[in-house]
Formats: C-alpha cells, sequence, structure tokens
C-alpha cells in the first residue's frame, strides 16, 4: 500500500504542476497534431487523434494545433473557400471536429486553429471566366465576396478595383485585400465563431508574410485568442560555400519586426533557431551563440514571443521541404524543450519515429523546473562538438558528440535525461 501511495503520488504531481503551469501562462508547450498525410487517414483524422489525446496530454503539451477545417480545393486545407463549411474537410465534420476539441479540453489542452486567410479559392466564375466568385458557406451572405476583395496587383484573379497586397503574393489562389474594411470584419466574424461555436482557444497563421502585419494586428484585436502564432518563413543568410552564414541577424530580425508590427501581441514560429540549430548539430557547434553570448535564433532576442520547433509538416512529414538531420532530432530537442521560448513538438516524432519516451522526459524536466518562454539561459560551451547551457541555473542541457563533460557539471547537479549525444541534469 505505501509503494501504491508514493506512485500516486509521483503521478499527481506533474499533473499538478502541469495546470499550475499552464494557467498562468507559464511552461507552454505546443503540440502540432498532424502532417502532410493526414487527410488520407482511414476512418478520419479527427477520430484517429481523439484516441491520441491522453498520449498528446502525456507528452507535456498544453496547446495543440490543429489543421485547416474548412472546405479547400487541396486535400490539406490550405486552399480554402467556404469557410464556414467545416463538413467536407479530409480530416472529418464538424461535429467530428467539436467532439475532438472536447476531449483537448477535458485534459486541460488548448486548441489552436490553423487560419489560411492571406488567399482564398473562390465557388465560381464570373462573367468573364474567372474565378472570383467567393461563397461562405452559410445561409445567408456572410462571406459571399466577389472580385472587390482581391488584391489589385494579383494579375491572375483581379478586376483591379482591390488594394494593393500588403504582403507577398500567393500564386496559386487569389490574394484577399486585407485593408477592405468588409473583409476584416468578416474574416474577425468568422475567427469569433471558430471561438463560440466550435471551441478554439487561438490561431497559428499560415503564410502571415502575405500580408502586413497591420492587418494581422486588426484580426487579434478584434478575436483576443489566448495564443497566436504566425508562420513568418524568414530565410537564412549563406555563405559563398554554401552554409549558413554565422550572422542571420537580418533574418531573426523580420521575426522581431512581425511581432513588433502586432504590438507584441502574439509570437512568430523561429525559423531562424530551427536553421542555426540544423547546421550546429552537424559539428558545428560554435553557432549556437551569438556575439554577444545569447542564442542566435529569435530566442536570443524575444524568447517571450518565439516558438521553437524541429520540424513541421512543410519542413518535414513526406514534403521535407527543409528537414532537420533525422539521425539528430533528438538533439533538436534537447535543445528546444530545455530552452527559452515556446517548444513545439511534431506529431511525427511522438507517434511515427517512436521518440515518445525520449521527448516527455524532456518536457517533464522543463514543466517541473519551471522553465518557461522567458527563463534565463547562460551559454557555458559552444565548440564544435560540445554546446552546454544552464536554464534558470536550475537545468544544464547538452548536445553533441563529446562524452566527458564531467568537469562542467556542478556537483550538486545529477543526471535527469540522457540519450545519443544529448544529456540533461537538475539541481538536487
Ligand atoms: C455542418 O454540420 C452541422 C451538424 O453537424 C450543421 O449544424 C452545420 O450547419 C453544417 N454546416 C454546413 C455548412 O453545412
Amino acid at each position: 500500500m505505501r509503494n501504491f501511495h508514493t506512485q500516486v503520488l509521483h503521478a499527481l504531481v506533474p499533473l499538478l504542476l502541469l495546470s499550475v503551469f499552464s494557467h498562468s501562462g507559464l511552461g507552454q508547450i505546443l503540440f502540432q497534431g498532424f502532417n502532410w498525410e493526414s487527410w488520407k487517414q482511414q476512418g478520419g483524422w479527427y477520430n484517429l487523434l481523439k484516441t491520441q489525446v491522453a498520449d498528446i496530454a502525456a507528452s507535456g503539451a498544453t496547446h495543440v494545433w490543429l489543421p485547416p477545417a474548412s472546405q479547400s480545393v487541396s486535400e490539406q486545407g490550405y486552399l480554402p473557400g467556404r469557410l464556414y463549411d467545416l463538413n467536407v474537410s479530409k480530416y472529418g465534420d464538424q461535429a467530428g471536429l467539436k467532439s475532438l476539441i472536447q476531449a483537448f479540453h477535458n485534459q486541460g489542452i488548448k486548441c489552436i486553429a490553423d487560419i489560411v486567410i492571406n488567399h482564398r479559392t473562390a465557388e465560381k466564375q464570373d462573367s468573364r471566366g474567372i474565378y472570383c466568385i467567393f461563397e461562405g458557406g452559410t445561409p445567408d451572405t456572410r462571406l459571399d465576396w466577389g472580385p472587390h476583395m482581391i488584391c489589385s496587383d494579383d494579375t491572375t484573379y483581379s478586376d483591379g478595383t482591390g488594394n494593393p497586397d500588403t504582403g507577398a503574393g500567393y500564386p496559386p489562389a487569389p490574394d484577399i485585400d486585407h485593408l477592405n474594411p468588409r473583409v476584416q470584419q468578416e474574416l474577425s466574424d468568422w475567427m469569433n465563431w471558430l471561438k463560440t461555436d466550435i471551441g478554439f482557444d487561438g490561431w497559428r497563421f499560415d503564410f502571415a508574410k502575405g500580408y502586413s502585419a497591420a492587418m494581422a494586428k486588426i484580426y487579434l484585436e478584434r478575436t483576443v485568442p489566448s495564443f497566436a502564432v504566425a508562420e513568418i518563413w524568414s530565410s537564412l543568410a549563406y555563405d559563398g560555400d554554401g552554409k549558413p552564414s554565422y550572422n542571420q541577424d537580418g533574418n531573426r530580425q523580420e521575426l522581431v519586426n512581425w511581432v513588433n508590427g502586432v504590438g507584441g501581441k502574439a509570437m512568430a514560429f523561429d525559423f531562424t533557431t530551427k536553421g542555426i540549430l540544423q547546421a550546429a548539430v552537424e559539428g558545428e557547434l560554435w553557432r549556437l551563440i551569438d556575439v554577444n553570448g545569447k542564442a542566435p535564433g529569435l530566442i536570443g532576442w524575444l524568447p517571450g514571443n518565439a516558438v521553437t520547433f524541429v520540424d513541421n509538416h512543410d519542413t518535414g512529414s513526406t514534403q521535407k521541404l527543409w528537414p532537420f538531420p533525422s539521425d539528430k532530432v533528438m538533439q533538436g530537442y534537447a535543445y528546444i524543450v530545455t530552452h527559452p521560448g515556446i517548444p513545439s513538438i511534431f506529431y511525427d516524432h511522438i507517434f511515427l519515429w517512436g521518440l515518445k519516451d525520449e521527448i516527455s522526459k524532456l518536457a517533464a524536466i522543463r514543466t517541473r523546473n519551471g522553465i518557461n518562454p522567458s527563463s534565463n539561459l547562460r551559454i557555458i560551451a559552444h565548440d564544435s562538438d560540445l554546446y552546454m547551457a544552464a536554464i534558470d541555473e536550475k537545468i544544464i542541457a547538452k548536445i553533441g558528440s563529446r562524452y566527458d563533460v564531467g568537469n562542467l557539471v556542478p556537483s550538486n547537479f545529477k543526471l535527469a535525461t540522457s540519450g545519443n549525444n544529448y544529456a540533461v541534469w537538475e539541481k538536487m
């Protein structure tokens, strides 16, 4: 009986800590709940994910990012048209989505909607044969738009009466004119409907490079999400030899500019950290410090507004547009899960790569030590084969092939977890 009680207590303590931190806004961990192939799932993705809610909670996640749910020309959901129609998605229907969100909420996990509003596919052609007549998916006229809602410089689809695009163009579909007050109002109303009627708690802005931060700020102010993160896919700078430059300040500045542009009310995925980290783990760990002694990615400048990641449905999965070296993925997690910023965990690594136990151990260390987005980072070593850092002076993380680091770990720290070329110690 005594053993039984001890076990119950050990099981409860992380749960209690988890709920304390998620309520105070600290210790958040985002889980990306899909990959590029999820739409093919027999029986529907929402139904499958519902059976995995407990595992996702056990991995330490406080938020889950779900795939775009609206009717879409492409199976994955990134060419949406009838935004209010959640019944024809390959992932499942509106009732299935609501039930999934309820299951996550029952575990204290918040749900993040993938907001694809830069562009939108039209339902019908106009008299010229151009696809520019939009339908909202409601019996009334909400989101029933015409060519005036398309940016004037979108030469493929526009009649030239919208405003010029405030961001980058997106060739496959009409770019929406976010300066149009009706567009702003009806998209905000739709997002608020996703909150109140469907149950979503926050947003992941797809292709947020496609419209200005000032536009994103409008949607943030009118919908007040408890969590919001933007995909600003910044590039890296490269040297003549084709390798990433040591200094990536120009690229992390692009992320900072977006965060400042929305008034600091949202986060950006830390593409700079991803790019540097995946180069660094190839025997170039000296990359993991900037000239001021800070982390070289967005987390070195604005950790409270950075969502770090190793791979997502674009960079990894079956698309592999910019994949992390597959044999060094755990070193990536040992870095992002112990470091400032909000780490995100990719579905594939937990459920397809068999890394659930290893990643969950790292997340538990983060949670029980109260590591949060703005935790203090002190870099201890940054050699080719060894990177070591203390976070809040409570944990020490090491990645790299150098094995003997004993003299760098104070005697009042004990090993908390370790794996192939990574280790984490905790203060006793
Ligand atoms: C989708 O189905 C739900 C019932 O689950 C219904 O309430 C809703 O009106 C439907 N939406 C559309 C656009 O057909």
